[in-house]
Order: structure tokens, then sequence, then C-alpha cells
């Protein structure tokens, strides 16, 4: 396939343009790539640029099968609507078993795909690994996994540290400046400072100065040029539950429905989990569902959906009360749910990297933001964008394991941040917070339910009924109240 990239990529580029990586992918499941762009190439005068899936489609829909025959590609429609690409997203790509080996290859996946990270930046010059710098003395720096942190009775820490080829005992003081940064668990990290030879009962110890985290550049401000219009943001809608905000939500869909009052710039409607309130979720919640039965929480869902004009394209992913399995990553919902959906409707997986063109969305439930709160003195679970902030910071949507949120041991860490998004959208705090962090604007979108007794109980204050509105072009967002 690799030479047939190429003549693919020759033969798109004397014609300016390129294919999305959606249009990639659709190409990859047919027997003839290489003749259907050459089709399409001579059937047009001009191609868009990129050359996305749905122009693809409908070229080989319009098509009855590769020749020389000159067919009309349909440029303009390809062009006015540009295609949602998913990248990373997981579904059909969970394939573990979950015996415990899979842990072992799961966190070497993750280790080398945050050292990638880490060994770009101006920092990371001079590294060593862990068996070659405990023979080392002096100065001295690592990239490593900390796999176990710990405080002694002066309050001082003691770290493990890991990497392949080994394992090393770090000692961060209380003074030192890496004792500001609180460091978990898990986390990947390059680690500064000098080694302590063996002496004193005491093994080799790295006393480390300063840490430095993957963190994502504040340089470098990507301009979104492809894009006109908005794309909203909500969450939570939990369909099903006898606190699902009605009013609400048709103040909503009437306004959607309207084109008026900056509906009319909506693109894209992007929902971060939690469609509905599902069943079995937590003790006996069968007392709070007005809707007892899933799929038919679903389908009302599905109906209401066909109030959202259909020019308008909508990406949802699941939360923690839909009904896929509950380890993260999470799969797209299936078919049988799907159908319940107008055709405007496409499913992710959660997380998921959304591309639109130029644009890059991450999108995740937000399972982890409770877990980074109880353990973070930094962060507070009523802006939740403190959570993801340490995130983007750590390139990890889950960055602790072991905690209140459930991982898959994939061999291949999907939840590593691999690439920088420019927005990144989580819900099921159901709270709004929009905040940026460098170059990418994070955003908790709002919930369409309102305070459950589990809330009550907790003092938890729900903040419904709010649309995030962002504008790729001047990279601002807006909240509308419904
Ligand atoms: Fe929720
Ligand atoms: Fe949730």
């Amino acid at each position: 396939m690799i030479g047939m990239r190429e003549a693919i990529l020759k033969e798109l580029a004397e014609k300016n343009t390129l294919l999305t990586p959606g249009a990639w992918k659709y190409l990859d499941s047919m027997d003839k790539p290489l003749h259907v762009v050459r089709d399409m190439i001579n059937s047009s005068k001009e191609l868009p640029f990129p050359v996305g899936r749905d122009c693809l489609v409908s070229f080989v829909e319009t098509a009855e099968e590769p020749s020389d025959t000159p067919i009309k590609v349909p440029t303009k429609s390809c062009v006015e609507s540009l295609d949602v690409d998913i990248v990373c997203d997981i579904t059909g790509n969970s394939l573990c078993t979950g015996e415990l080996s899979d842990f072992t290859g799961h966190f070497l996946n993750r280790f080398e795909k945050l050292r990638n990270i880490l060994s770009r930046r101006r920092e990371a010059k001079g590294v060593m690994n862990i068996r070659s710098v405990k023979k080392r003395k002096g100065d001295a720096r690592i990239i490593a996994m900390v796999s176990d942190v710990s405080t002694t009775s002066n309050g001082n820490k003691f770290l493990t540290l890991e990497d392949p080829t080994g394992m090393i005992r770090g000692f961060v003081s209380s003074e030192s400046e890496a004792f500001e940064q609180e460091i978990i668990e898990d986390e990947v990290i390059i680690a500064i400072g000098r080694i302590w030879e063996k002496k004193n009962g005491y093994d080799t110890t790295l006393s480390i100065d300063n840490i430095v985290r993957p963190s994502v550049p504040k340089n470098g401000r990507r301009m979104i040029s492809d894009f006109d219009g908005k794309v909203a943001f909500i969450s939570d809608i939990h369909v099903g539950s006898t606190t699902f905000l009605k009013d609400k939500w048709e103040n909503f869909l009437n306004w959607m429905e309207s084109g008026t009052d900056g509906s009319e710039d909506i693109r894209y409607l992007v929902i971060a989990g939690d469609l509905i309130d599902g069943i079995g979720i937590y003790p006996n919640q069968e007392d709070e569902l007005e809707i007892k039965d899933v799929y038919e929480q679903y389908r009302v869902l599905g109906e209401m959906m066909k109030r959202i004009p259909s020019h308008i394209k909508v990406i949802a992913i699941p939360g923690n009360h839909d009904i896929v399995r509950n380890m993260e990553p999470q799969p797209a919902l299936t078919e049988d749910v799907q159908k319940l959906f107008p055709k405007n409707v496409t499913f992710c997986g959660n997380p998921s990297m959304i591309r639109i063109g130029e644009l890059k969305i991450l999108a995740y439930h937000g399972g982890s933001i409770n877990d980074l709160s109880d353990l973070l003195t930094g962060v507070d679970s009523d802006e939740p964008c403190s959570a993801m902030r340490e995130m983007l910071e750590r390139r990890h949507l889950v960055p602790v394991y072991g905690k209140k949120t459930p991982i898959a041991p994939e061999k291949e860490d999907l939840l590593v941040i691999e690439e920088v998004p420019d927005v990144f959208v989580t819900g099921h705090i159901h709270k709004t917070d929009v905040k940026t962090h460098h170059n990418t604007i994070m955003i908790n979108a709002s919930t369409w339910q309102g305070q459950t007794d589990y809330q009550k109980m907790r003092d938890i204050q729900p903040d419904p009924g709010k649309v995030v509105l962002y504008d790729p072009s001047t990279k601002k967002a807006k909240i509308k109240q419904c």
C-alpha cells in the first residue's frame, strides 16, 4: 500500500489537492484505490481541497465501476460540507482480553508514547536511561515513569522511577522546586538532579531538583483558515431521568430550529457523553427514572434530535451512563442504538480526536476529573478545567491508574494525548467551564439534568442548560443560556 499511497499522493498533488485521513481510510477498503482516484481526477475539472471521505463516497456511489466513462464529481457539495474525520476513535480497535500481561504492554506503550513527547523538549538534552545513570556521579537527568510516591516523616518525598532499563529511587526535598509540582503515580516526567551513590544502606538515589512534564506548546498558535461557522458543545443530556430538564431542552431545540440568534452559524454540534440516564448505573436509580428502558431512552432522544436542522453535523461520544462497556476507552454506541438517530449524527468512541478540516477536537467524557480533584490540591471539581489542564500537562486523559476511573489495559494506550488539540471538551461534572491552556481551549460542556438526589446529598450544584459556541476562526467561545 505504501507504493500505492505515493502514486495516489503524486497524482493528487498534480491537481493541487490531497486526501483527508477519513478519505484514506475509505480508500484502504477498496480493491483498486488508484483506479478510483484516477477516475475521479479524469472526470473532474477541479477537485476540492482536501478531498474528503464524503466526496469519495459520493463519487464511488455515482460511478458504477471504475472505468474510462467520465463521471461528474459532486465537487460543489464536497466544498460546501467539510467532512468529519475521526482519528484515534477506538471503535473496533478494542481487542484486549484483560489478562495481567496486558498491563505490562499497556504501561510500556504509555511510557514510550510519553517519552517520545518528552524527548522533543529542550530539557531532554542529555537524558540517559536509568541503567546508565546509576553508574554515574553528579548531575543526571532521566525520562521515567513514576511508579510510586511516598512521603517521609519530615515531609520530603521518595519516588520509585522506572524505565525499560531499570528502576531508581528518587528523592524530592520539601524545599525543592520539584516539590511544588504535585507528582502523582503513573505519570512520565523528565527528572533533573544529582546522583547520590549507594551508601549507608541506601540504594543509589536521584536527588531531584526539577521535573518537567510533557505539557503542550505555548507558542506556535495554529490558525484555522478553512472553517466558516461555529461549533456548539453540549453534554450529559440524561434522557430518561426524572430530573431531565425538558423545558430547557425544548428551549435549546427551538433555538436550534429557529436559525436565529446565533444558531444560524452552527455547523457542528458535539455531545460529550451521557446521552441518556441509563439503568442500573447507581443503587436505586429506578426511583429516579421516568423511562425505565434504555432503548426507549435512546429512541426518545433520537426523535428529539430530528429537530436539529439536518445541515448541522452532530458528533456524539458515550459516557458512563450510556450502554457501552464502562471501562475507558469506550467504543462508540452500537448499530442498534445508532439506527434510532437521524443520519446527521455520527457516533464516536470515548475518547476521540475529531478532525473537521484543520480543526482538532479532543472529546472525552471526563471520568477522571473526580480522581484528579481527589489527588491534586490545585484541582477543584467545581472548576473542571483545572483538571483538564492537568491532563494536558501530563498528556494523558486518566493520568493515574487504579482510582475510580476503570481503564481497559489495551495494548496501545489510547488515553495518551498524542496530538495537541485546538479544543478539548469534556462533560460528566454537570458544570459549565471554559478556559484556555496555552494554545488549547478547554470546555467542560453543560448538562440538561437538574440536581439529582445524589448531588443533593453531596451539595453539588449543577450548572445546566448552556451551550458553548466556539468560533474556530477567532478561537473564542461564547455561552448561550437556554
Ligand atoms: Fe452525566
Ligand atoms: Fe458521566
